[in-house]
């Protein structure tokens, strides 16, 4: 293949050795290019890849898609040397598959999702086989455009609207009285609905194409870490879906704030990267659910011990007591001076909260592969989304 990969100035200067080294072992040649204008795929700075397309039902726009190394830029410009043909081809085929019944993943903001047709009892039955997850936790339906709201939900009150019309499409779910269209087993046979717009240009097109309110929980075995690549799904639910849709690693990286607007005050079940100071604002009064304190289950996503890692995280004050071990990996935040003996991934590099959300899962998938005997983490100031990073990483973590 005569392919060529475009990379920037930046990405050049600092990767030089290996982007000869993939050159060499991939037989492609690659430019360094100043400005993207209209190259057809882009490797920019942070491993960036942006891409011209148009998708179904969007106007031509330039994707910017997130990657975590050089590896992972390159080998998604290696696999899609023609996006622009590929894309809207793929988008069409799987739209069809979902009309039809079938499971296919595909990224959002937050993290990759495991889609089916919210109308139809057997294709959401299969999601909850495939993830193996209990009938008793319902799933989150995801639409394109508000028209897609028809009979999904039942009617939406002046908070939903104004949080819809400030948020969305973004990662904030709303929880609210359920419509007709939607079969009982979405929502575990409850009278509220959880309903969200994502903001991702794949998951729009997907889902407006497909022409039904879409069905997703998050592509993993239940109980385990959410995905936020498309390898990371393979690795979990291949053999399960349909189709995988690419569309590189999630900008958010952990799931959606679920606010339930069926109590009279606002309540997040699940905190993400919108949280009191984003939503107070909009519609006053808003408390986080204490599950704790309450008898009954209000989300099952409350459960303790979910987004969990196969290896064993614990929650440390001081990870540097651990530096001596080569058998605990360490997650880290920031640049620190201690050596560790151990593997160490950075969800950070400079105590950035949103690079963390946006690393977590990948990094503690990259520390999971390594058969250690365990891993560890300091939980981040409470503030802003690092709220929902330290649920994250609490529900993840071993008690002890
Ligand atoms: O970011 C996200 O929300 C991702 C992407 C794929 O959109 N989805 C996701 O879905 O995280 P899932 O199924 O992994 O988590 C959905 C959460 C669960 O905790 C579930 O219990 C809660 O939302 N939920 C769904 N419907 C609900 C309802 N009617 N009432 C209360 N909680 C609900
Ligand atoms: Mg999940």
């Amino acid at each position: 293949m005569n392919q060529v990969i475009s990379v920037s100035k930046t990405v050049y200067h600092h990767h030089k050795d290996a982007i000869e080294a993939l050159k060499r072992r991939d037989g492609l040649s690659y430019r360094v290019l100043d400005r993207v204008d209209e190259e057809p795929i882009y490797i920019d700075d942070n491993f960036v890849v942006r891409l011209w397309l148009t998708l179904p039902h969007r106007e031509r726009e330039q994707l910017a898609l997130f990657f975590h190394s050089l590896d992972e830029a390159w080998a998604f410009a290696v696999a899609h040397p023609e996006p622009q043909t590929e894309y809207p081809a793929l988008i069409s085929e799987y739209g069809a598959r979902l009309r039809s019944g079938a499971l296919v993943a595909f990224p959002t903001e937050t993290v990759y999702g495991l889609g089916a047709d919210a109308t139809n009892e057997a294709a959401v039955r299969s999601i909850f086989e495939a993830k193996q997850r209990p009938l008793f936790d319902p799933l989150i339906v995801h639409v394109a455009s508000i028209e897609q709201l028809d009979g999904v939900v039942e009617h939406l009150d002046d908070r939903a609207k104004a949080l819809i019309d400030h948020f969305w499409p973004g990662p904030l779910t709303l929880v609210v009285p359920k419509g007709d269209a939607i079969v009982p087993i979405v929502t575990s046979g409850g009278d509220t609905v959880a309903i969200r717009m994502p903001d991702n240009p794949f998951a729009l097109s997907l889902i407006a194409e497909s022409g039904r309110p879409i069905a997703a929980p998050s592509a993993n075995r239940f109980g385990y870490t959410s995905p936020t690549t498309a390898a990371h799904v393979a690795a979990q639910l291949g053999s399960k879906v349909s189709a995988i849709l690419d569309g590189g690693s999630c900008e958010v990286g952990i799931e959606s704030t679920v606010l339930s607007l069926a109590t009279s005050t606002a309540t997040i079940l699940r905190p993400g990267k919108i949280g009191p100071a984003e939503l107070k604002p909009i519609i006053g009064d808003v408390v986080y659910a204490d599950s704790a304190h309450s008898a009954t289950l209000e989300s099952p996503g409350l459960l303790e011990n979910h987004y969990a890692p196969t290896t064993p995280l614990y929650l440390v004050s001081d990870v540097t007591a651990y530096k001596d071990d080569p058998n605990v990996g360490v997650l880290l935040f920031d640049r620190v001076d201690t050596t560790f003996q151990g593997p160490v991934r950075h969800i950070s590099n400079n105590e950035d909260p949103l690079e963390a959300a946006r690393r977590l899962y990948w990094a503690m998938r990259e520390l999971d592969g390594l058969g250690l005997a365990m891993m560890v983490c300091s939980p981040l100031k409470e503030e802003g989304i690092a709220v929902a990073i330290n649920n994250r990483l609490r529900k993840a973590s071993q008690k002890r």
